[in-house]
């Protein structure tokens, strides 16, 4: 539950999560690891909907990575229909919560019935204006910059662009966040379950992200959770390389 003097808290305008722990918060209960996607799925609701009450503009959830293929079939299976699991129950309630879905990764690689759920998401809430509910979904930082690096290979190939028009900005436009536009860095990086690794989320993005390693499993993260990291990202002394 949130209180009032949460009302006093700098919210951050852009959260990302590492959801991780879903294995081991399944192995703690005597489950089998996919019961820890499923209930960590659940968990995304909560999440989500706290956030966006909490004023949050984009909140970036890394919810299957370029390397996450390499799991066993059986689990990637499962963790391709979660987002089918996902929009059927949740919908209504994105709607209600005036959320709107973003997808940032390789959508065309996904199999035909989990890319045709998560574009279907994105176009019944394009008009929404409230929180970005942003879901990093076959993405992979490294292979983003691949893509971008061809892409703008390809401009300078065509003549659009001059080898010196590439900038800062011009990477910013060319990446897959793009789409979040002056949100596109988080603020806040939160990696749940106690790892202290970023495992090749928004590479770029992070250079001056504050990072919070919180040791809850991600199926008991709780609004509570988000707000203690949010508190100890009131008290980081951000200075973007400069001096105060
Ligand atoms: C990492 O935990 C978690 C994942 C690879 C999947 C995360 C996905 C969700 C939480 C659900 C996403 C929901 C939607 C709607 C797409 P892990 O399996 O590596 O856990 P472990 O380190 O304890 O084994």
């Amino acid at each position: 539950m949130l209180k009032n003097s949460d009302s006093e808290l700098n919210i951050p305008n852009h959260i990302a999560i590492i959801m991780d722990g879903n294995g081991r918060w399944a192995q703690r209960v005597g489950k089998p690891r996919i019961s820890g996607h499923k209930e960590g799925m659940n968990n995304v609701k909560r999440i989500a909907t706290a956030a966006s009450n909490l004023g949050v503009k984009v909140l970036s959830l890394y919810a299957f990575s370029t390397e996450n293929w390499t799991r066993p079939s059986a689990e990637v299976s499962f963790l391709m229909k979660l987002p089918i699991d996902f929009f059927d129950v949740f919908m209504p309630d994105l709607i209600k919560e005036n959320i709107k879905v973003e997808v940032t990764g390789f959508v065309d690689d996904l199999p035909n019935k989990t890319k045709k759920t998560v574009l279907k998401a994105v176009e019944d809430t394009k008009e929404n204006t409230g929180m970005i509910l942003n879901f990093a979904f076959n993405y992979g930082s490294r292979a983003e910059i691949v893509n971008t690096t061809k892409l703008i290979a390809q401009k300078v190939k065509e003549g659009s662009i001059e080898i010196d028009d590439i900038n800062e900005d011009l990477i910013n436009n060319n990446l897959l966040t793009s789409i979040l536009g002056k949100y596109a860095d988080p603020d806040l990086l939160i990696r749940t379950s106690g790892e202290e690794r970023i495992s090749n989320f928004m590479l770029w993005q992070m250079a001056y992200t504050e990072m919070i390693f919180d040791e809850t499993y991600w199926p008991d993260f709780t609004s509570e959770n988000l707000v203690e990291d949010i508190k100890i990202f009131n008290e980081r002394d951000r200075r973007f390389g400069s001096v105060k």
